[in-house]
């Protein structure tokens, strides 16, 4: 492969330049992309590709089975109208409306520290987010490796937190991100309600990360609600330190791709609607979290 890689921090993320995807017919460079993604700490950026929805569902397949594939779960009910009418494995992040006023995907998604669909047994593993339309400045996309916030932890902390386990509730982010009549009830039933370890490995790098998030943990298991408000407190507060995040400034076309399973991140929202934003993400579904 003839192709331009360069560090995008001295911890984790790697950018790609000189590559188009839509050329790769044989799957040869997705199936190596993917190892580069795997070596950069799940972080991978791939500048100019101009690639139509289904070349983006066939690339992100490379990586597994995804959300909204017909023969694979969907995400959750309430955002179904932000899923893609011709493409029910793609999301669509949007601050525009199409003709009869309907929103082309959900506004302001994500504008909170989160791990995509981390209130499910089988959480996302990759997310690959690729920037249509993107605002001259602002709407920037920041990124914190969880694997280096836990390795950064006192060993007697880490001893702490190993047998503990958290719970990850969709209705969180429902009750506080959404607004009331989007939201579909039975998303609340318990098909979005999901117990995980605090601290995971990954099954392919063996490193271990945190995986609690503001956006969609409610509380950790078998704790007092002020004692559980402390740690996970102390968690927020620490896992996104300066040192371990990476802040993407959207460029047209910019296929992004992060591992939930390791990395958190948050969409900043300092844009206004007269500066189109419009991206189309597919999501992959992991494993279990051990
Ligand atoms: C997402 C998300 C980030 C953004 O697509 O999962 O959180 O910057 N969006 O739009
Ligand atoms: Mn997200």
């Amino acid at each position: 492969m003839d192709y331009e890689l360069h560090s995008l921090t001295p911890g984790f993320g790697a950018e790609i330049s000189g590559i188009d995807l839509t050329a790769d017919a044989g799957g040869n460079l997705a199936a190596d992309l993917v190892g580069v993604w795997r070596d950069a700490g799940g972080m991978l950026v791939i500048h100019d590709q101009d690639l139509s929805s289904e070349q983006h569902i066939a690339f992100s397949r490379h990586f597994g089975p995804l959300f909204g594939d017909p023969n694979e779960v969907p995400l959750q009910d309430t955002v179904s109208r932000y899923i893609h009418p011709d493409f029910p494995e793609i999301y669509r992040v949007s601050n525009q409306v199409d003709a009869d006023g309907e929103p082309t995907g959900r506004k302001g998604a994500g504008t909170y520290w989160h791990s995509d669909v981390s209130f499910r047994d089988r959480p996302a593993q990759a997310s690959i987010l690729h920037g249509k339309r993107v605002p001259p400045t602002g709407g920037d996309t920041i990124f914190a490796n969880q694997a280096a916030a836990y390795e950064a932890l006192s060993d007697s902390m880490k001893e702490m937190l190993a047998p503990l386990q958290a719970w990850h509730d969709f209705e969180v982010a429902a009750r506080t991100q959404y607004a009331k009549p989007v939201v579909v009830e039975d998303d609340m039933a318990g098909a979005n309600r999901a117990l995980h370890p605090i601290v995971r490995t990954h099954p392919e790098s063996g490193r271990k990360s945190l995986f609690v998030n503001p956006g969609f943990t409610s509380h950790i298991d078998g704790f007092a609600g002020d004692e559980s408000a402390a740690i996970l407190g102390f968690l927020y507060d620490y896992c996104i330190r300066p040192e371990f995040l990476y802040r993407h400034r959207w460029r047209e076309k910019d296929l992004v791709i992060w591992d939930n399973r390791a990395i958190m991140h948050f969409a900043v929202m300092n844009y206004t609607d007269d500066q189109p934003r419009y991206m189309e993400r597919c999501t992959v579904i992991g494993e279990r979290p051990v």
